[in-house]
């Protein structure tokens, strides 16, 4: 290891999420593993996923997609994003299928598949989030014009909630539209899916026979509590060891600015991570971390690069003692969703930063 910063991933919480998620939709699953499977790496997540008999994977980039393909997984891939058509050919060679979201792509897509190859699509349809998707009553006339095309294969049909964790009422609406689109596709193609994480712990859609869970395999929560759902286990951990202890009288400073004085004899350990590692900047003075079981403030500001954590004076911390930012050490627990929210957002976004300059230490 060459940092003294680093993160965990639990192989086995995450098979036990896509389980418990596959179980409880009663449907097949794919999973979603766009962002580096929101920073726990997505061709770890992706072989897990494969092994544990997903049905298909869903990134949001052509990138994200042509790497795992690259990386050798063989599972179906969907890049739910819009692609641009000189893409295509390249997601025609990699047998990874993209949505239309739009009638316009539909020749577009038609003119980029060269002779005798095809593309598999998922149409999307917009039943209310206005984000992509075709209309529901433009769905079927999509549809029949994808099935008309000989480059192109109608693979899935599909439409993506926008409040499943806050307004199930809002959301069975949008299902209801969903459903009627379905009903009105010919030939129905073989995919259909719907629910987010929220919605497969929450909602129904019997017309679908996938669930799309993203954040929920990660073990966190998708309706902004602190704790995961139940049945649910947090896949990553955040660590770091002191790389250096200092003594403070009342009176000394800590960091850019001074932000945090010691008012008493304390002891600072400083940590070799900081807000390029995707630790908060925000939390600075307001988090803890957990040392031998026990919880411990962080002082002053959190920088680029390091963060600074208080320890009564009598307390025997040395360099390289083992500190936990996210996970468990004793009896106290972490989770990544209340640091998040320490920060103003949510677990989503914190774990997507989490992975881009630390490291894995598997
Ligand atoms: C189209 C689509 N489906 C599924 C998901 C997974 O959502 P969640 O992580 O809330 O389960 C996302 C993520 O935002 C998405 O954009």
């Amino acid at each position: 290891m060459r940092r003294w910063a680093w993160l965990e991933r639990d192989g086995a919480a995450f098979l036990n999420n896509l389980e418990m998620l596959s179980r409880r939709g009663g449907q097949g699953v794919m999973a979603v593993l766009k962002a580096n499977a929101y920073g726990h790496g997505a061709l770890w997540a992706a072989r897990l996923a494969a092994g544990a008999g997903a049905a298909a994977i869903a990134v949001a980039t052509a990138d994200e997609a042509l790497s795992l393909r690259q990386a050798g997984i063989a599972l179906p891939i969907l890049v739910l994003g819009s692609v641009p058509k000189e893409a295509v050919p390249d997601l025609v060679r990699a047998k990874v299928a993209l949505s239309v979201h739009q009638s316009g792509q539909v020749s577009d897509l038609a003119q980029a598949v060269s002779p005798g190859e095809t593309l598999g699509v998922h149409l999307m349809v917009d039943t209310g989030m206005h984000r992509l998707g075709v209309a529901p009553d433009e769905a079927a006339t999509v549809a029949a014009a994808l099935h008309a095309e000989p480059g192109l294969r109608l693979e899935g049909l599909y439409t993506h909630l926008a409040t499943a964790d806050s307004d199930e009422g809002a959301a069975n609406a949008q299902l209801r539209r969903f459903s009627l689109a379905v009903a009105k596709v010919v030939p129905r193609p073989p995919l259909v899916h719907a629910l987010n994480s929220a919605g497969i712990l929450r909602l129904r859609c019997e017309v679908a026979n996938l669930v799309r869970p993203g954040i929920a395999l990660y073990g966190l929560s998708p309706f902004g509590e602190g704790t995961p759902p139940e049945g649910l286990r947090p896949v990553l951990r955040l660590f770091a060891r002191a790389v250096q202890v200092h003594r403070l009288a009342a009176g000394d400073g800590v960091g850019y600015g001074f932000s945090y004085v010691a008012d008493r004899p304390v002891q600072v350990a400083v940590l070799p991570l900081g807000y390029a590692d995707g630790y908060p900047r925000q939390v600075g003075g307001k988090a803890e971390v957990l040392w031998r079981g026990k919880r411990h403030p962080i002082v002053g500001r959190v920088s680029m690069d390091m963060l600074a954590v208080a320890l009564p004076a009598d307390h025997p911390v040395e360099v390289g003692d083992l500190f936990t930012l996210i996970g468990q050490d004793g009896n106290e627990q972490i989770f990544a969703d209340q640091l998040a929210a320490l920060a103003g957002t949510i677990g989503y976004d914190l774990v997507c930063g989490l992975g881009q300059r630390l490291e894995f230490s598997d």
